[in-house]
C-alpha cells in the first residue's frame, strides 16, 4: 500500500478517535470565551473535540429556552450550562445522564461545599457537575474617574446616589448597565438587600412571601430603583453586560454593579484589577454573599451515551482543570480543596467573604440569576422590574401587585 493511502487511513483513524461533544452555553463575551478555551483544551488534550453551541444573552434566559426547544425536538446537545433549581427540574424529566460514578471517583461528598451538593444532587444522586461560584453583590469602580471627582468609594446608597449625581453633573456616565431585564433586576436585588437586609431579601425574593413583597421595605427599594433609572443615561453601543464592562474599562463610566464574571472580562482585557478598576461589596451589603453557580448537565441521546457522558464529566471534574477554569472566569471554586492564593485579589476577597457569610448564614442565592425560583416566575418578575425601571409612569403599587400575582401562581 502506498504512503498516501497509509497516511489517509492514519488521519481517518485519528479523527474517529476524537469524539465530538456538543456544549450549549451562553459564554459569549471576551472573558467568558477565554474561560471556555480552558474547557476546550481540557477535552482536546484527552482526544475529545468540543463543538460549542453558544446562545447570545447574558444570564442564560435565551439559552434555557433553546435547550428546552432542542430537548422537546429530541435533539439535545451532549451537555449544557445550567444554574440552580432548573437542574432538578431537568432531572425529573428523566433525560439526564447522572454523574454519580464521577462524583464517587472525585469524592464530591467530601470536597464540595454543602450548598454545592444541595444544588447538584437529587434523590437520584449527582445529576449535574458544579463548575463556578460567582458573587453578584460587587460594585466595580473606575478609580481614576472617582479620583477626578475627589470622592471616596461609597459604602451606603446615600453616598452612592450623591456621587452618581456629581458624576452625572460632571458629564460622566455614573453607572454602566445594559438595559436587559436580568441586569436591571440585578440592581434591584442589591437594593432589596440594602433596604431590608438579607433575611428580608430571602423572604421577599427567594421565598416570594406576599406579605414581604407587599411591604414598605420593598416600596422603598423600588423608589431607589426609580431614582437609579433617572440617573443612568447609557450611551452604550448595545445592551450587553460586557459592553457595559468595556465602558467601565475605557473610563467612560464610573461604576458597574454585577457578578464577578465582570472580573473575568476585565482580566481578559488586560485591565489591572483592583488597581485600575476596584472591587467592593455593593453599598450596605457588607457581609452578604449573593451567589450564583454554573453547573453542567449531560443529556441522554443516541449520539451521547452514558459512557461518553462519564468520560467527559470525569475530565471536567478534574481538580487542576476546575482551578484553572475559575481563575480565568473570575469566580471561585465550588470545591473546598483548591488553593486560590495565586488568584486575583478580588477572588481572594470573594473567597474570604464567602466563608464568613457561610458562618453568619448570609450566603444567599440570586433569584434574578436563576438560583432561587423556577425560570417562569424568575423571568416574569425580572420583566416586571424592568418595566418599572423603563416606564416612569408605572407606580410601585402596580409592580407589587404584579409580583404578588406571579408569586401566588408560582
Ligand atoms: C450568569 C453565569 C455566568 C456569566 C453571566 C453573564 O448567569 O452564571 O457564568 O456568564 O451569566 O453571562
Amino acid at each position: 500500500m502506498n504512503k498516501l493511502a497509509l497516511l489517509t487511513i492514519a488521519i481517518a483513524t485519528t479523527h474517529t478517535a476524537q469524539a465530538d461533544v456538543e456544549f450549549l452555553h451562553w459564554w459569549t463575551s471576551q472573558g467568558e470565551q477565554k474561560a471556555l478555551t480552558v474547557l476546550k483544551q481540557q477535552l482536546n488534550e484527552n482526544q475529545i473535540t468540543l463543538s460549542p453551541s453558544p446562545v447570545l444573552g447574558g444570564g442564560g434566559d435565551s439559552a434555557m429556552t433553546v435547550l428546552q426547544a432542542r430537548a422537546i425536538a429530541g435533539n439535545p446537545p451532549s451537555f449544557a450550562q445550567i444554574e440552580g433549581p432548573s437542574i432538578k427540574a431537568w432531572d425529573a424529566i428523566g433525560i439526564l445522564h447522572d454523574v454519580d460514578s464521577v462524583a464517587k471517583k472525585h469524592q464530591w461528598d467530601e470536597i464540595l461545599y454543602p450548598l454545592t451538593i444541595q444544588i447538584n444532587k437529587s434523590d437520584n444522586g449527582y445529576v449535574a457537575l458544579p463548575l463556578t461560584l460567582h458573587r453578584l453583590n460587587w460594585l466595580w469602580v473606575n478609580h481614576s474617574l472617582l479620583q477626578q471627582l475627589n470622592q471616596p468609594v461609597p459604602t451606603t446608597w446615600h453616598e452612592m446616589f450623591s456621587v452618581m449625581e456629581l458624576a452625572k453633573s460632571s458629564g460622566i456616565n455614573p453607572l454602566a448597565v445594559g438595559e436587559q431585564p436580568w441586569q436591571i433586576a440585578q440592581l434591584f436585588e442589591n437594593l432589596v438587600i440594602a433596604t431590608g437586609g438579607v433575611e428580608f431579601y430571602s423572604r421577599a425574593m427567594v421565598d416570594l412571601k406576599s406579605d414581604s413583597i407587599n411591604s414598605d421595605t420593598l416600596r422603598q427599594a423600588l423608589k431607589q430603583l426609580r431614582r437609579l433609572s433617572l440617573l443612568t443615561d447609557n450611551q452604550l453601543d448595545d445592551d450587553k453586560w460586557d459592553t457595559a464592562t468595556t465602558a467601565l474599562a475605557n473610563n467612560q463610566a464610573l461604576f458597574q454593579l454585577g457578578g464577578d464574571w465582570i472580573l473575568g472580562e476585565l482580566m481578559a482585557k488586560g485591565i489591572s484589577v483592583p488597581s485600575q478598576i476596584g472591587c467592593y461589596p455593593t453599598p450596605e451589603s457588607d457581609g452578604v454573599f449573593l451567589y450564583n453557580m454554573d453547573s453542567l448537565i449531560f443529556m441522554a441521546s443516541k449520539s451521547f451515551n452514558a459512557q461518553q457522558a462519564s468520560t467527559t464529566a470525569n475530565l471536567l471534574a478534574d481538580k487542576q482543570f476546575q482551578a484553572q477554569f475559575n481563575l480565568v472566569k473570575g469566580s471561585i471554586p465550588v470545591r473546598m480543596d483548591i488553593d486560590i492564593n495565586h488568584y486575583n485579589p478580588c477572588q481572594i476577597q470573594s473567597y474570604q467573604d464567602f466563608k464568613q457569610a457561610l458562618d453568619k448564614k448570609k450566603a444567599v442565592p440570586s433569584m434574578i440569576d436563576s438560583m432561587a425560583v423556577n425560570p417562569v416566575a424568575q423571568q416574569a418578575i425580572n420583566s416586571e422590574i424592568f418595566r418599572f425601571y423603563r416606564n416612569k409612569q408605572l407606580t410601585e403599587e402596580t409592580v407589587i401587585k404584579r409580583i404578588i400575582a406571579i408569586a401566588e401562581s408560582n
